[in-house]
């Protein structure tokens, strides 16, 4: 067993549904059943720099489980390139001394992918670190889900089935984009949930002309409206082919300069790419003949209360990482795995981003189901 007696936990990346449930049930675990104490880093890894904390009294814990964000704040900042004063510093030792000074056995950050690397990086650094999978992409390697996934998938549906509405009324095309960041998993989830006619995920680069014959098939059979449920990260061939390009270039840069100039290419790159939806709209308007409206979902899909298999699979890798840390447990991530939970070492899963299989049993289910997919 290991000896902790009080921890620091905080809340970083992206908000998400769930974040409450996964602070309650690890808090709830560590302080009435281990009888640890718990302090809340707020807003993320730039509490934990400016070592910004609240104590995580029972009553701090109680009535957080339906509420949705996250009651200690968030940021996006990295350990090693913190901006202070306009400069830029790695400020991995700085928190290596605020850990120590507030007498820390161990770290839990709850986060995605960008997480997973802080994390990595404040192992390294000789801390107690574990981390749990938070967001809706969905996209985080080594765990089968993460909290948020299920939330927003439930929002989007219900999007999807009241945009039906108007295009049966109106016999258009409406085109929603959805969440997902460079993975579909959202987008194919919730579009083959509400029934989408095309779902275009950024692993199946689309044909515009592929999209515009399923549609008129479905004119043909006497369909008078499609909905075409778009990931944001989806991209037509060329333009996929340009990003993928870019991202190459950036991945095999071999100096810190090629890598600055790579890392501007492919911003340029995916900001004139971001009005895809719009045009793919314009794109298929010409190309059918019927009108097409663009519904973009966005932060709507992270909002409000966790549903009951968020609040579920928050409050059990919670639990779990409690557990986990009172075990000696250090360095890992607490993965879903079925209806249990496995220890995931932080080097297998930071940098990595898990996609969509093309041949995943979903994307199959959408072929046999006759769901247009753009390819
Ligand atoms: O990672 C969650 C997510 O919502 C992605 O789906 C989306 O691309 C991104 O965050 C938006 O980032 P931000 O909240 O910084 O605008």
């Amino acid at each position: 067993m290991a000896t902790i007696k009080r921890v620091g936990i905080l809340t970083a990346g992206g908000d998400s549904p769930g974040l409450n449930a996964a602070i309650r049930g690890f808090g709830k675990a560590a302080t009435g059943h281990y009888g640890w104490e718990l302090i809340g880093f707020r807003d993320g890894v730039t509490g934990l720099i400016e070592n910004r904390f609240m104590e995580l009294t029972p009553s701090a814990l109680s009535g957080i489980l339906t509420v949705g964000g996250t009651i200690l704040g968030t940021s996006r900042d990295k350990v090693h390139k913190f901006v202070v004063d306009g400069e830029t510093r790695d400020m991995v030792p700085t928190i290596v001394q605020n850990y120590e000074e507030d007498g820390l056995d161990a770290l839990v950050m709850l986060g995605g992918g960008g997480t997973a690397k802080n994390a990595k990086r404040l192992l390294d650094a000789g801390l107690n670190v574990i981390s749990l999978p938070k967001t809706i992409d969905n996209d985080i390697a080594c765990t089968d889900t993460s909290f948020g996934f299920a939330t927003a998938c439930e929002i989007a549906t219900d999007a999807i089935d009241r945009l039906h509405s108007t295009a049966h009324s109106h016999h258009r095309i409406i085109i929603v984009e959805l969440m997902g960041h460079r993975a579909g998993w959202l987008t194919l989830a919730a579009g083959l949930a509400g029934g989408a006619d095309i779902i275009l995920i950024p692993e199946i680069p689309y044909s515009v002309a592929n999209i515009a014959a399923t549609i008129k098939a479905r004119t043909a059979r006497g369909s008078t409206f499609s909905v075409v449920a778009v990931a944001e990260g989806a991209r037509d061939q060329a333009d996929t082919a340009d990003y993928e390009a870019a991202r190459l270039l950036v991945d095999r840069a071999d100096s810190a300069e090629a890598k600055r100039a790579a890392k501007n290419h492919l911003a340029h790159v995916v900001d004139s790419q971001r009005e895809h939806t719009f045009r793919l709209a314009r794109e298929l308007e010409a190309a059918t003949g019927l009108e097409s409206r663009v519904t973009i979902l966005g932060y709507v899909q992270r909002g409000g209360t966790p549903c009951s298999a968020d609040r579920l699979l928050a409050t059990r890798l919670g639990v779990a990482a409690a557990d986990m840390l009172d075990q000696g447990a250090s360095g890992v991530l607490v993965a879903a795995c079925g209806d249990d939970t496995c220890p995931v070492p932080l080097a297998d899963v930071a940098g990595r981003v898990k996609l969509v299989p093309t041949d995943h049993k979903w994307v199959e289910a959408a072929r046999r189901v006759g769901t247009g997919l753009g390819e």
